[in-house]
């Protein structure tokens, strides 16, 4: 599953990108091609090697392998601060005994910039964050993620090319990091800086990200926006590692070039469109919980149809979430929106219910 270059234009480019620790790879074979201005994700399970691959990409590792191609130059021989880029740590410390100007300033004023410059840059940075009634504060005296933009502010303030960002909101809770997700974004967008960000959590690089690389194993499976790797997850893993998902194995038998039929353990799938396969092959039918269709009356369908038993029902407020078990004990999630259902046909602990779904929901997988 290597993956191409995309065409043309890639800023920050990578080819064929190895990290050995010891003989065993930690980044293996990685080819990216990510644009000027685009927050790009690194997506992964801790120690498939994403803070490996991004600190490549600073420089702090020597790749085993392969070229880092940064506007058309192999950066792969220049120290960090050469480097028009600049990394945020997993665990980004500040200076405690800084105050948060002085913290924003503290790279500039290593790097010899004039007082004057200075001082107009940290302005616009504390301006950029939303934090200058806080520049006298240290950081003990600001809440998680304030600390985050100060971090934030701080990398940005020598105004790098490429911004790299290891786990930039890991150390939030959960709360706090979805508030501050949209913030981070309006923030790189407005100062139009290109970023590689490395998150191990799904919802956060769908939130934040142009485009996403789901990693395992120190390999790229899938690069994609984050509604292509949704919607046609390349693999089973992607379609496992990115949202909800029910799996089912099963045998290709019929593959014309409009539609396919997939035989599993609980009956044919039919699928509307061809994968040019052979038969007999193995595959999985993958099909997200909020594409199927529960009802406990017999639907007006002939494929695609089950039938199965709630065992659990959960309200998630705006949607409902069902656990159907199939005849021979396969269960299945479904969900559905809370605005679809009226009182009278409310789907209740232990109901037979029939469920379906369009041959358009299902994903053909064959890796
Ligand atoms: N300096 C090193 N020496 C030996 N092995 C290393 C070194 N750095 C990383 N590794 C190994 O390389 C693999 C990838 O590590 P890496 O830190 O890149 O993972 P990660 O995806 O960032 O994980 P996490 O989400 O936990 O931060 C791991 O198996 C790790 O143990
Ligand atoms: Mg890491």
């Amino acid at each position: 599953m290597n993956l191409p270059l995309s065409a043309g234009d890639g800023f920050l480019r990578t080819d064929q990108l190895v990290k050995r620790f010891d003989g065993v790879a930690a980044v293996d074979d990685v080819s990216l091609s990510i644009h000027k201005g685009e927050i790009f994700a690194l997506l992964g399970s801790s120690g498939c090697g994403k803070s490996t691959l991004l600190r490549m990409l600073a420089g702090f590792e020597k790749p085993t392998e392969g070229s880092v191609i940064l506007d058309g130059v192999d950066i792969a021989s220049f120290p960090p601060y050469e480097r028009p880029i600049n990394m945020m740590f997993q665990s980004y410390a500040l200076f405690p005994h800084l105050t948060v100007w002085d913290n924003i300033a503290f790279g500039l004023k290593r790097e010899g910039m004039p007082k004057g410059e200075i001082e107009a840059r940290v302005q616009e940075m504390l301006k950029l964050v939303q934090l200058e009634t806080f520049a006298k504060r240290k950081p003990h005296q600001l809440s998680g993620g304030q600390q985050q933009r100060v971090a934030l502010a701080r990398s940005l303030a020598k105004r790098p090319q490429l911004l790299l960002l290891d786990e930039p909101l890991g150390a939030l809770d959960k709360k706090l990091r979805e508030r501050t997700q949209f913030e981070l974004v309006n923030i790189l967008e407005s100062v139009g800086v290109t970023c590689v960000m490395v998150t191990h959590d799904q919802e956060e690089a769908m939130a934040m990200a142009s485009r996403i690389a789901v990693m395992s194993h120190g390999r790229v499976l899938q690069v994609g926006t984050p509604k292509e790797i949704y919607e046609h997850p390349n693999c089973r893993f992607v379609a496992d590692f990115i949202g909800n998902v029910n799996m089912f194995e099963g045998e290709l038998t019929v593959d014309e070039a409009d539609r396919c039929e997939v035989t599993t353990e609980q009956g044919v799938v039919n699928v509307g469109h061809g994968i040019s396969g052979t038969l007999g092959m193995s595959v999985a039918i993958a099909v997200r919980p909020e594409k199927i269709h529960i009802d406990k009356t017999r639907p007006d369908v002939n494929v695609n149809l089950f039938t199965g038993k709630v065992r659990e029902i959960a309200y998630f407020g705006s949607y409902n979430t069902f656990i159907v078990e199939m005849p021979g004990g396969r269960r299945v999630k479904i969900t559905e929106t809370n605005t679809t259902r009226h009182e009278s046909s409310l789907i209740t602990w232990e109901d037979a219910v029939f469920f379906w779904w369009d041959d358009s929901a299902p994903v053909v997988l064959t890796q």
